[in-house]
């Protein structure tokens, strides 16, 4: 007989049992909202459960429907996804709810082709939606699958070549039963026990059938290629705030964070600005103060931004003058940053 079927067996016995309660699950016996299944994919691509949830909450809460969604104007959907990171990701999810509202009535296409067929939505989200949402046969391969299957499996290959083989592999585990829990379990068993640096391989219901383990190193897979540095960029970023306000301003609409509020900045660049170059870049004549410097990690460069922080009496025209709670709470993650050390918050009082 075939390892596959024992195999599967102990992985779905052990979900049955160990499944994380998540929000955007179907309780046993419900049926999947394909809506609510497409939106945490699609959070889920670019962070953890744990940061994805209170988003997925928020969104769920301010548009219950696709067409909910389909009606949002862009500039809320671009601030409710703040923080999220990748912001063209925030607006393919619109493109692919009008179009689902547009084109299919506000119903989800229900098989892999047919929502690989809508803007913006590639090809894991839609192996993703397919199975959990309509019990397709579909092969869905996250990082955390991918994990599970290169220790099952001991593939010595390196990623990112490995995936062919990776998926290749996953897809001879893939039957018609209970794909979207199948699905979910290898999410889950990557998440829970096959963790990326110390695996809990006594915990694993599948220790036994993995090479990895047999091996005595699993947490030596995957295999991966030496990291390349990032490349790292600087700017200068103004903070100049008028009583309680601070002022933005809107970033054009192609590029890194793109159509997104954003502090006033310099252009990223290789070398660092001298505060004099820099500062001469300000959005106004003030008293700039050089409050230090904050880091961020985007996917293709890291930056260092000097932050310059001023206050004038009178908010200057030409700029979004918006409270410093509101821009707090909706800023990308680095202007966050950048407003935070300007301008510490305020302790909460319990
Ligand atoms: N990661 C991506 N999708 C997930 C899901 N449906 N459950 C758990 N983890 C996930």
């Amino acid at each position: 007989m075939s390892f596959v079927a024992p195999l599967r067996s102990r992985v779905l016995k052990w979900y049955d049992r160990h499944a994380r309660a998540l929000p955007w699950r179907a309780r046993r016996g419900e049926r999947a909202d394909p809506y609510r299944v497409w939106l945490s994919e699609v959070m889920l691509q670019q962070t953890t459960t744990v940061h994805a949830a209170p988003y997925y909450e928020a969104f769920l809460r301010r548009w219950p429907t696709v067409e909910a969604l389909a009606k949002a104007e862009d500039s809320e959907v671009m601030s409710a996804w703040a923080g999220l990171g990748y912001y063209a990701r925030a607006r393919n999810l619109l493109a692919c709810a009008r179009a689902v509202a547009r084109d299919h009535a506000g119903r989800f296409p229900d098989t892999e082709e047919g929502l690989r067929a809508l803007p913006g939505l590639g090809p894991y989200t839609a192996a993703a939606v397919a199975a959990i949402a309509f019990d397709r046969p579909a092969n869905v391969v996250d990082g955390n699958v991918e994990r599970v299957i290169a220790r099952l499996f001991a593939v010595d290959e390196p990623l990112p070549n490995a995936k062919p083989e990776l998926k290749r592999l996953a897809e001879g585990l893939v039957t018609a039963q209970r794909p979207g829990d199948w699905a979910q379990a290898l999410m889950d068993l990557g998440a829970v026990v096959c963790r990326p640096k110390s695996p809990l391989c006594e915990a694993c219901p599948v220790s036994g059938d993995c090479r990895a383990f047999a091996a005595g190193s699993p947490e030596t897979w995957p295999r991966r290629k030496a990291r390349v540095e990032r490349p790292r960029r600087h700017g200068v970023a103004f903070v100049l705030r008028c009583g309680d306000e601070v002022a933005l301003e809107q970033r054009p609409a192609r590029g890194l964070l793109g159509g997104m509020l954003g502090l006033p900045t310099t252009p990223w660049r290789s070398e660092p600005w001298s505060l004099a170059e820099g500062g001469g870049r300000a959005p106004g004549a003030a008293d700039w103060r050089e409050a230090g410097a904050v880091e961020h990690v985007f996917t293709h460069f890291a930056l260092r931004l000097t932050v310059l922080e001023a206050s004038v009496a009178a908010p200057a025209p030409g700029l979004l003058w918006t409270s410093l709670e509101t821009a707090r709470a909706g800023l990308p993650t680095v202007f966050r940053k950048a407003v935070d050390l300007a301008v510490p918050a305020e302790p909460q009082l319990i």
